[in-house]
C-alpha cells in the first residue's frame, strides 16, 4: 500500500466512526464508579490501572501548532482487558486539555463517554479518570497539548542553527509522555503506535518509529512503529531537517548547516552496530538513524528506537565523544529491548547500557579508549557519592520517596551499575559472561521487568550455576546497599598514571608546562589532568595553563565545562565572559547544570549566575529550566 493511499484510508476511517456516534450522549458529570488503585503495581509514578485494563497499541492523530504551541488531535487506544469486571479505565495526563472522550463497544459502535480530570499533582500530573460502563474496545481522546508541556520544547526560528523556521522535539523519559499524549504512562506497559502529524508544508516530522529516508516533504506524515515499546520511547522531532546516510542502515536528520559535520562525527555508528551484533545478538530494530537536535536539548542521547535524539554538542570534530552514539545505541538492547519496569529499576537500562555501550567502545576504538572511558566515569562516580549525594541516593534500587524520578537523576545508576556488571565478568570471565548477557537480552526481548525478577535470573544462570565465585551477599551489597563495596573493580589506565606523575611535577616544579607531551593527548587524557589538579592551585597557575592551551575557549564542550568548573573552584575569573556564552548556547543539564551548582555555592557567584541565567532560560528546554529554578531560586 502506498503511503498517500495509507494516509486517505486513515482520514476516511476516522471520518466514518465519527459519523458513526450515536446521538446519545452517555451521562452525566457525576463522579460514579471511581475506584481507586488496590493492587501490587510496582510503578509508583503513574496512576493508571494497567493491572487491570493495558494499553496493547496507540494511533496518534496530531497536528503541530507552531503558533499555539500546541499539539491537537486526538490519541486512540486499543485497550486489552485483565479484569472481569467493567473498571475505569485510568491514564496519567499533565496540563492537556481534554475535549472529548469516546469508547468503542463491542459491537463497534462509539460513544461519547464520561470522565473526570483529577486536580494536577506536581509530580505526577492530572489523572484521567474514564468510565466507560463497558470494557470498551478502544478509547479515543480528543485534546491538545498546552505551551507548559514538559515533554516538549518549543523553539523559534532564532534558537534554530539555520534562524528560518521552527523546530519542535520531545523528550519523554521518564514520566513527561503525559505531558502531550493521554496515556498509560509507565514502562511496565508496552504499545505498537501508529501516528499521522500535520504540520507546516516545509517541515520535516520525525518519530521512533518507520522513517522513510525519501519521505516527501508535504507536512502531512503517517508513522509506524510495529514493534512493542513503552510509553517513554514514543518520540517526536518537527523542523526544518536534511537527511544524509551514512550507511545502507543507518542516516542523519539534521538542520542542514550541521549535516555534513554530524555524518562524519558519526560515521563509525554502522561499525557500532555490526559489533554490538556480535555480542549481544541482532538488531532487531531495522533502520538506526540519529536526529540532531539544538543545543538546548536537556541531554546528551535519548534512545528513541529507530532513531536516536543526539545532542549537537558532542560533534567535537574528532570523533572524541561518540561514546554518546555506543550508549544510545545499546540502549537497543538494555532499555529498549528489555526493560526497566519502574523508575526505581533505572539502574537495568543505564546500568547495563554503560557497560554495553563501553562494549562496543572497546571492541571499536580498542581497549585503552574503553579503560580510559571507564576510569573517567568511575573517578566521576566516587566523587559525587562522597560529595554530592544523600546516602539514599547511592542505591542501585533506588527508594525514589515520592520524588520526581528526575530530581533523583545521577551517575549510580549508570556507573555503579556499570562496575556491578564488570566486576561479574571480572569474576566469571568472559567466556563465561558474554553468553549470559546475551540469552538475558533474548529471553527478556520485549518485556520489562524488575531488580527483584532480575536477581532471579541472575542466580539461576550465572552466580549459582557456577557456584562459590559470587556469594548471594555480595549480589545484595551491590544492589541495596549505599555506597560502594570495597572491593569494586578500579579501572585503571596506564596513561592515565602517567598524567597523575606529570600533575605532581608539574606542581612542584620539577617539570615545566613545555614538557608535557599535550600534543599527543585524547580528550581523555586532558579531562583526566584537569580533573585531578587540585583546587588550591593558584590562579597564577590557571593563567598560565590557559595560555598555554586556550582552555577557556576550547571547542570542545566537555573540556570547557571540565575548565570552567575547576576555575570556579579556584578562583581562576578569566573564564566568565566564555563561560557566559557558554551556559546561553547550551542547555545540556549534564553540562550546565554543574556550574550553576558551583556558581550558587557564593554570593557573588549566584548574582552572576542569576543575570546570566535572565538571558539563557527562554532558550532552555522545561526540564532543565526547572533544575536551574530549583538551584538559583533557594
Ligand atoms: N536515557 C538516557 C537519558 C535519560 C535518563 C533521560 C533518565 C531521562 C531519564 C540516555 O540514554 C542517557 O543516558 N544519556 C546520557 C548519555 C551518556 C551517559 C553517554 C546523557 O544524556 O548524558
Ligand atoms: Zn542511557
Amino acid at each position: 500500500m502506498n503511503l498517500y493511499f495509507k494516509k486517505s484510508l486513515y482520514r476516511l476511517v476516522s471520518l466514518i466512526l465519527l459519523l458513526a456516534v450515536p446521538s446519545v450522549w452517555a451521562l452525566s458529570s457525576s463522579d460514579t464508579n471511581l475506584s481507586t488503585r488496590t493492587s501490587t503495581l510496582t510503578d509508583a509514578y503513574t496512576y493508571s490501572n494497567y493491572d487491570q485494563v493495558k494499553t496493547t497499541h496507540i494511533y496518534l492523530d496530531l497536528n503541530v501548532d507552531f503558533d499555539n504551541k500546541s499539539l491537537t488531535g486526538f490519541a486512540e487506544l486499543s485497550l486489552n482487558w485483565l479484569s472481569d469486571k467493567v473498571q475505569p479505565v485510568i491514564l496519567d495526563t499533565r496540563d492537556l486539555v481534554i475535549h472529548r472522550i469516546m469508547a468503542q463497544n463491542s459491537n463497534g459502535h462509539w460513544l461519547v463517554v464520561n470522565y473526570k480530570l483529577a486536580k494536577r499533582d506536581d509530580v505526577l500530573g492530572s489523572k484521567l479518570t474514564v468510565n466507560t460502563l463497558f470494557k470498551a474496545k478502544k478509547l479515543r481522546v480528543y485534546y491538545n497539548s498546552t505551551p507548559k508541556a514538559s515533554g516538549l520544547q518549543w523553539l523559534s526560528p532564532e534558537q534554530t542553527a539555520g534562524k528560518q523556521k521552527p523546530f519542535m522535539f520531545s523528550q519523554n523519559q521518564a514520566i513527561h509522555a503525559r505531558s502531550w499524549i493521554p496515556v498509560q504512562d509507565t514502562p511496565g506497559v508496552r504499545v505498537t503506535y501508529t501516528a499521522r502529524i500535520t504540520t507546516d508544508k516545509d517541515l520535516l516530522a520525525v518519530m521512533s518509529a518507520n522513517n522513510e529516508p525519501d519521505t516527501k516533504l508535504d507536512g502531512d506524515y503517517f508513522f509506524s512503529m510495529h514493534q512493542a515499546i513503552p510509553p517513554y520511547l514514543i518520540a517526536i522531532g518537527v523542523g526544518d531537517l536534511k537527511f544524509k546516510a551514512m550507511s545502507h542502515q543507518t542516516g542523519i536528520y539534521a538542520e542542514a548547516s550541521i549535516l555534513d559535520a554530524a555524518v562524519a562525527e558519526f560515521d563509525d555508528t554502522q561499525a557500532m552496530i555490526d559489533e554490538s551484533e556480535k555480542l549481544f545478538g541482532p538488531y532487531r530494530w531495522g533502520r538506526y538513524d540519529l536526529l540532531i537536535l539544538p543545543p538546548s536539548f536537556p541531554f546528551g542521547g535519548m534512545e528513541n528506537p529507530r532513531l536516536s535524539f543526539i545532542t549537537p554538542t558532542v560533534i567535537a570534530g574528532d570523533k572524541s565523544l561518540v561514546n554518546l552514539i555506543a550508549h544510545e545505541l545499546a540502549h537497543s538492547w538494555s532499555g529498549n529491548l528489555v526493560t526497566n519496569e519502574s523508575w526505581r529499576d533505572l539502574w537495568l537500562n543505564e546500568g547495563f547500557t554503560s557497560y554495553v555501550e563501553n562494549r562496543i567502545m572497546e571492541a571499536v576504538f580498542g581497549l585503552d579508549r574503553a579503560v580510559m572511558e571507564q576510569a573517567l566515569s568511575a573517578q566521576d562516580l566516587s566523587y559525587e557519592i562522597a560529595e554530592e549525594l544523600p546516602p539514599g541516593d547511592t542505591q542501585l534500587y533506588i527508594d525514589l520517596k515520592g520524588r520526581d524520578p528526575d530530581d533523583a537523576f545521577s551517575g549510580v545508576p549508570y556507573t555503579k551499575g556499570q562496575l556491578f556488571l564488570i566486576y561479574l565478568e571480572e569474576k566469571f570471565g568472559r567466556e563465561r559472561f558474554d553468553p549470559f548477557i546475551l540469552e538475558y537480552f533474548n529471553s527478556h526481548a520485549f518485556q520489562s521487568l524488575g531488580t527483584a525478577n532480575f536477581i532471579i535470573y541472575l542466580k539461576e544462570n550465572l552466580t549459582h550455576k557456577y557456584p562459590d565465585i559470587v556469594s548471594d551477599e555480595a549480589i545484595n551489597e551491590w544492589i541495596y546497599e549505599q555506597g560502594l563495596p570495597t572491593y569494586i573493580p578500579k579501572p585503571t589506565s596506564n596513561a592515565f598514571t602517567l598524567i597523575n606523575d606529570q600533575i605532581n611535577n608539574l606542581l612542584s616544579d620539577d617539570i615545566t608546562l613545555a614538557q608535557l607531551p599535550t600534543n599527543e593527548w585524547t580528550l581523555h587524557e586532558w579531562l583526566h589532568f584537569i580533573n585531578n589538579l587540585p583546587y588550591n592551585v593558584p590562579v597564577v597557575r590557571m593563567t598560565e595553563f590557559d595560555k598555554a592551551f586556550n582552555l577557556t575557549n576550547s571547542s570542545n564542550a566537555e573540556i570547557a565545562h571540565a575548565w570552567y568548573l575547576l576555575s570556579l573552584k579556584t578562583g581562576y575569573k578569566a573564564v566568565f565572559p566564555a563561560m557566559e556564552k557558554y551556559l546561553i548556547s547550551i542547555g545540556r543539564r549534564k553540562l550546565i547544570v554543574p556550574l550553576y551548582k558551583e556558581l550558587a555555592l557564593s554570593e557573588s557567584g549566584m548574582a552572576w549566575a542569576k543575570k546570566v541565567y535572565l538571558k539563557a532560560r527562554p532558550g532552555y528546554h522545561p526540564l532543565a529550566q526547572g533544575t536551574v529554578d530549583g538551584i538559583l531560586n533557594k
